[in-house]
């Protein structure tokens, strides 16, 4: 009989008036990603992708974590003791989940309420927004116990940091605070732990009343051009534009302009307009 609902135990969410609250849900073992969290993970990012009833989703923690980073237990030493194919599934499988995250359909915030390490700066990357309780603390702490930051947490650093902080940060197994994260460029914001669900509601909330489609479009395009030289990124945005009609972009833009020019019912320069 199969398991009608796979996705629960150590993945949990709530839609909530648009909002799917997603939570790394093994707190006792400090929300740390073991193979089958990543499979679940992956099936419930899969469910809410395409739901109407879901215009943004927050990535969070249950407990004193957000994530401790890959399962040393079950990720690593369970995985590579049944050799190489078992390795690489468990892989295809966490950085699987990450990808998704990095080309999600709908807009993304990361809500970090605790530790973050390692492996989970792969799905910290992968939230457009990433907002941090000043007592968060994020470590690539792989180099404390003798390996590299692998699935592409080193180039999370590098991509996000600048360059010789991130050396110091993967070479020094040292932890940030969230304070520090905000100013390293790891985090987009810290606020204090009790401000924190609020900061990220009021997010969610202008989020949700932008244009779904030129969300979607504006946060592809600045994840594609990181990459490009500025005249393909040129070639980028014009096409990205063009295919936006695809989803009534024309028309949107000609609503947009109207309620602007004609009916002065709002000011781009300081609001959304009305969808
Ligand atoms: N892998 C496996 N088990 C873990 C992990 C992990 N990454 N993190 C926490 N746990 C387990 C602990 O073994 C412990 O299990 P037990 O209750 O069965 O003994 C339980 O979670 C609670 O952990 P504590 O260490 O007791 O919690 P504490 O709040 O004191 O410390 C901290 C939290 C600092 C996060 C600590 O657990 C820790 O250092 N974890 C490892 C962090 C890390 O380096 N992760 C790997 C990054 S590299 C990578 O991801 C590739």
């Amino acid at each position: 009989q199969p398991d009608p609902r796979p996705q629960e135990e150590t993945v949990k969410y709530e839609v909530n008036d648009g909002v799917a609250w997603v939570y790394f849900n093994r707190p006792d073992k400090r929300n740390c990603m073991s193979p089958k969290l990543n499979r679940q993970m992956k099936i419930v990012l899969e469910e809410l992708e395409f739901r109407d009833d879901v215009k943004v989703l927050v990535l969070t923690g249950e407990g004193t974590a957000w994530t401790a980073g890959m399962d040393l237990l079950e990720y690593f030493r369970m995985t590579e003791a049944e050799g190489l194919g078992a390795i690489r599934k468990s892989q295809r499988e966490s950085y699987g989940w990450f990808e998704r995250l990095r080309w999600y359909e709908k807009p993304t915030v990361a809500m970090i309420n605790g530790w973050c390490f390692g492996g989970g700066y792969g799905p910290l990357f992968g939230c457009d927004i990433a907002i941090a309780s000043e007592d968060a603390q994020f470590g690539l702490s792989e180099i404390n116990w003798g390996i590299l930051p692998g699935g592409g947490a080193s180039k999370v650093a590098q991509e996000l940091m600048p360059f010789r902080k991130a050396m110091y940060h993967a070479m020094m197994g040292e932890n940030l605070t969230g304070k520090q994260a905000e100013e390293q460029g790891l985090v987009t914001e810290c606020v204090p732990a009790d401000k924190l669900k609020e900061r990220v509601q009021e997010i969610c909330d202008v989020l949700k009343k932008k244009e779904t489609h030129a969300l979607r479009a504006t946060k592809w395009t600045m994840r594609r051009m990181v990459d490009m030289t500025y005249d393909n990124g040129l070639d980028y945005q014009i096409r990205a534009q063009e295919a936006l009609h695809s989803f009534g972009g024309a028309a949107a833009r000609k609503e947009a302009t109207k309620q602007f020019l004609d009916d002065k019912k709002f000011k781009p320069g300081l609001e959304t307009f009305d969808v």
